[in-house]
């Protein structure tokens, strides 16, 4: 019998509490992936981790992506329990959006804070290692708004563009030894609208996400990704519901 490609893969998620993060562990989970799960509500993950498996299959920690120090140091941990890494799902992301001229500088900061530089410092904690093993696979998740913008969603969209520039870049830079792809979703069921601190604008999400297709339809992208020949790298992959226009 042929082995599924990621049976016993070890797969570090970033954002695993909730959303696409969580459905991509359950999936990977069934497949008999290895799991390192990162987020900052620890309660949530300590739930999934004893639900996906033991110590020997599942690590977790409370992370904050915005922390070098602290992806560096699970992925650490995880080389240590585990041996390697072959797969980072760089996941984690907020979606504060705002009109500029509403200057809700916080949320800007925290945009780029989280969807931007926790991407860069998930590809830091990784990147050495898989490039010295030559193997490794890096999936990174923008969204429909990297590829293009609406009144609202300008440094949303900005992040979302910055990770499919990283993504473009890293695949340059890493041919023939690190695989990337980048995801870009369309509407999904998660609990991103939550994030919008502007209420007018989290009511619209809220009615908009009533089209969402479920977080499974990104994890199979991912398995998708993750399940091609040797010699064969998925580096982009846009899916939304049949549903939605924009
Ligand atoms: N839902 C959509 O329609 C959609 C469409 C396109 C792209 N995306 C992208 O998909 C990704 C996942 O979002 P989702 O839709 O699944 O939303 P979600 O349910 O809100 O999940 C977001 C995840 O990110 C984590 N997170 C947020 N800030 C973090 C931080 N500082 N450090 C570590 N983890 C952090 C959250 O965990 P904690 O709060 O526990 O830290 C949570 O697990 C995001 O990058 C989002 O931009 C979503």
């Amino acid at each position: 019998m042929h082995m599924n490609p990621i049976e016993d893969k070890v797969v570090m998620i970033t954002g695993a509490s909730s959303g696409i993060g969580e459905a991509t562990a359950r999936r990977l989970a069934q497949q008999g992936a290895k799991l390192v799960l990162a987020a900052r509500r620890s309660e949530r993950l300590s739930r999934l981790a004893a639900q996906l498996g033991g110590a020997d299959r599942v690590l977790w920690d409370a992370t904050d992506v915005t922390k070098p120090e602290a992806l560096q140091q699970l992925a650490a941990t995880a080389r240590e329990r585990f041996g390697h890494l072959d797969v980072l799902v760089n996941n984690a992301g907020i979606m504060p959006v705002s009109l500029i001229a509403q200057g809700r500088v916080d949320d800007w900061n925290r945009m780029i804070d989280v969807n931007i530089k926790g991407v860069l410092y998930g590809i830091h904690a990784v990147l050495g290692a898989m490039l010295e093993r030559g193997v490794g696979h890096i999936i990174n998740i923008s969204s429909v708004a990297g590829l293009s913008v609406g009144p609202g969603g300008a440094v949303y969209s900005a992040t979302k563009f910055a990770v499919r520039a990283i993504s473009e870049g890293l695949r340059q830079e890493c041919a023939g030894k690190v695989r990337v792809t980048s995801i870009c979703p369309g509407l999904v069921a998660s609990e991103l609208p939550d994030s919008i601190t502007v209420p007018a604008f989290r009511e619209r999400a809220q009615k908009l996400f009533e089209g969402a297709m479920p977080a499974d339809a990104v994890a199979d992208a991912i398995v998708y990704a993750l399940t091609q020949p040797e010699q064969v790298a998925v580096n982009e992959i846009v899916v939304r519901p049949l549903t939605q226009s924009f």
